[in-house]
């Protein structure tokens, strides 16, 4: 063999080498970097049903200290005691449908406070909007749901049985405005009124109470009207989470099992 080929074998041995060695070098770094990345990935995930849990052991802390019954849920299986009148309804200062001092403007202290606080910031972007109906003593809502009963076949799915209705809590409140003639029906949510409260309402502590697509969790038809106190942290977390009150509450039965 010549001393030239010799020096070719030898060159082309050390590229091949080299070669082999780059490959190697390559894909010892891209493993690398796929580690680094799922490591990532699971701690993002671990920090993230971290939160969650933080959230939910918060807001079960918050439901199971509710000594003064803000946070409490009213629906066809959970019923108020005939008795039940809040010791601390007051007036909010809003405009409502029914002027003066009418028991159905009435509010507990808490609620009617952010009432005012959410009517005006309402009015700072141009929506004016109208307490219809709050507070109903338990034999209001009695004669409310008979008189439904005689004018309607619906009554069950959007008038509650006495016991059965937030309005009882004084933290409930009907609302509505001019532009839909001050009636409570879904053509409110079409509204600039309507709409603006459902996409402000949570910063307040209120929520829409029943939904669409959520008859068959609340019991109740869509009401775009019925809005719920519950606090700005809960109704913050309904709003984001897309839920409602009641399924709230299932949750919180489920992690404490
Ligand atoms: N409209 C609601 C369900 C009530 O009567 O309380
Ligand atoms: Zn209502």
């Amino acid at each position: 063999m010549s001393k030239k080929k010799v020096v070719l074998i030898f060159v082309l041995g050390i590229l091949v080498g080299a070669l082999a060695g780059f490959k190697l070098g390559i894909e010892y770094n891209l493993k690398k970097i796929n580690n680094a990345v799922l490591v990532q990935e699971e701690s993002k995930a671990t920090i993230a049903k971290s939160k969650v849990n933080e959230q939910m052991t918060k807001l079960s802390s918050l439901i199971n200290n509710d000594d003064n019954r803000l946070f409490e849920l009213v629906n066809k299986d959970n019923i108020l005691e005939s008795s039940y009148i809040p010791s601390d309804l007051v007036y909010p200062k809003v405009n409502c449908v029914i002027s003066g001092k009418d028991n159905r403007n009435l509010m507990r202290r808490t609620a009617a406070s952010a009432l005012e606080e959410m009517f005006n910031a309402a009015k700072k972007d141009n929506v004016q909007l109208y307490l219809n109906s709050a507070f109903r003593a338990y034999l209001t809502q009695k004669a409310v749901y008979q008189a439904g009963e005689q004018n309607s076949t619906t009554t069950g799915d959007y008038i509650a049985r006495p016991g059965e209705s937030e309005h009882q809590t004084g933290l409930a409140v009907d609302i509505c405005s001019k532009s839909a003639n001050y009636k409570l029906d879904e053509n409110f949510g079409n509204t600039k009124e309507g709409k603006w409260l459902l996409a402000n309402a949570y910063k307040y502590g209120f929520i829409l109470r029943y939904p669409k697509d959520k008859e068959s969790i609340t019991g109740y038809n869509y009401e775009a009207w019925h809005y719920r106190y519950v606090g700005t942290e809960l109704a913050k977390y309904l709003n984001d989470n897309k839920l409602t009150l009641d399924e709230v509450y299932n949750q919180i039965k489920l992690t404490k099992k």
